[in-house]
């Protein structure tokens, strides 16, 4: 766990400027050696433990920072769950991730081709920074959650749906790491190699599109704003969470908020907030959950849910 206070005395930044402008007090970040399977391998022990069932018929793994570009990281996280030769695969809309994977895997579901899907969002985000850029390493951590889906009855608690999905690649450069992959395998200019983010523009699109992209999931639901216990929207900034609420009318105590703790940790962000918000109270059985996140590429999205009652292991 790194806290601003020590950030600050390596970066020029403060914890006051942290915490006022982002909500952030501290951050896991991996040490040497660890990767985003081994976060990912723990949180998918946990939901399997939590399910109480490993009979699992696909992996799916909502990840921006797999352990290498090429293969996917879904493949390890089932085998070193002993989960056999499962379905495995990533999945990467960034800090979208969580909201595309559970799309995919209720489709995975929903078209017949799977039964029981592990669902993990896991990112090791701090590996893509560069330590001397205060733009971005206060607001990034490390992390991994996790979720089980099954095939069930609509009107059960628990049950996902609609979908609202989009994306804008016109803005892929506010948020990138120019070098690495097939365009530009390396580059003279190491800034080339970090990620960068034009954090006042994001925030902008972040705001709206999250707040649009709610709008249009309760419309297809057809829950009014009045219907929503629980707003879940991704950890970027508690001011988004707060602006986001705010265009959508809802209060700000109807947000689940663990960003304090965590920063930003990509994928992880959703599922990470859904077991801190069952350990804390905030999250109930029956509860309408509306669910919301926006990333790289540009992504974005929503789903809604009914709470169901599940104990985190
Ligand atoms: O997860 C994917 C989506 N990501 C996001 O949603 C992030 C969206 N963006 C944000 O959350 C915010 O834009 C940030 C937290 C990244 C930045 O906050 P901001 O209020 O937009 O600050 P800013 O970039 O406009 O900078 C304001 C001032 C500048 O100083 P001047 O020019 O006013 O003198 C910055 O140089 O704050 C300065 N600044 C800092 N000061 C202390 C920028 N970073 C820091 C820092 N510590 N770490």
């Amino acid at each position: 766990m790194v806290d601003n206070d020590e950030l600050s005395a390596r970066l020029d930044t403060s914890d006051e400027w942290i915490r006022t402008r982002t909500g952030i007090g501290r951050r896991h970040v991996v040490g040497p050696g660890m990767s985003t399977v081994d976060m990912a391998v723990e949180a998918g022990r946990r939901a399997l433990q939590s399910a109480g069932s490993a009979d699992i018929d696909a992996v799916v793994l909502a990840t921006a920072t797999p352990d290498q570009i090429c293969p996917a990281s879904a493949p390890q996280v089932a085998s070193r769950l002993g989960l056999g030769p499962v379905a495995a695969f990533d999945v990467n809309a960034v800090c979208s991730g969580f909201v595309y994977a559970l799309a995919t895997a209720a489709g995975l579901i929903a078209g017949g081709v799977s039964r029981r899907v592990l669902l993990v969002g896991a990112d090791a985000f701090t590996t893509l920074l560069n330590p001397d850029d205060r733009a971005t390493v206060p607001i990034f951590g490390d992390g991994a959650g996790a979720v089980v889906l099954r095939a069930g009855d609509p009107d059960e608690p628990g049950a996902l749906g609609p979908f609202d999905l989009h994306s804008d690649g016109e803005l892929s450069d506010l948020l990138v790491v120019p070098a690495g992959g097939s365009r530009m395998k390396t580059s003279q200019n190491p800034a080339d190699s970090y990620f960068s983010m034009q954090g006042p523009a994001v925030f902008r699109h972040a705001t709206a599109r999250m707040a649009e992209s709610s709008r249009a999931v309760l419309k297809q639901v057809g829950w009014t704003v009045g219907d929503v216990d629980r707003l879940i929207g991704h950890q970027a900034n508690i001011r988004i969470l707060h602006a986001t609420a705010k265009q959508l009318g809802l209060p700000a105590d109807s947000l689940v908020v663990n960003i304090e703790r965590t920063g930003n940790t990509s994928a992880a962000s959703i599922p990470l907030a859904m077991v801190d918000g069952v350990n804390d109270g905030t999250l109930q059985s029956g509860d309408r959950v509306l669910v919301t996140a926006f990333g790289a590429g540009l992504t974005w999205g929503s789903t809604v849910l009914r709470w169901p009652g599940v104990t985190p292991a």
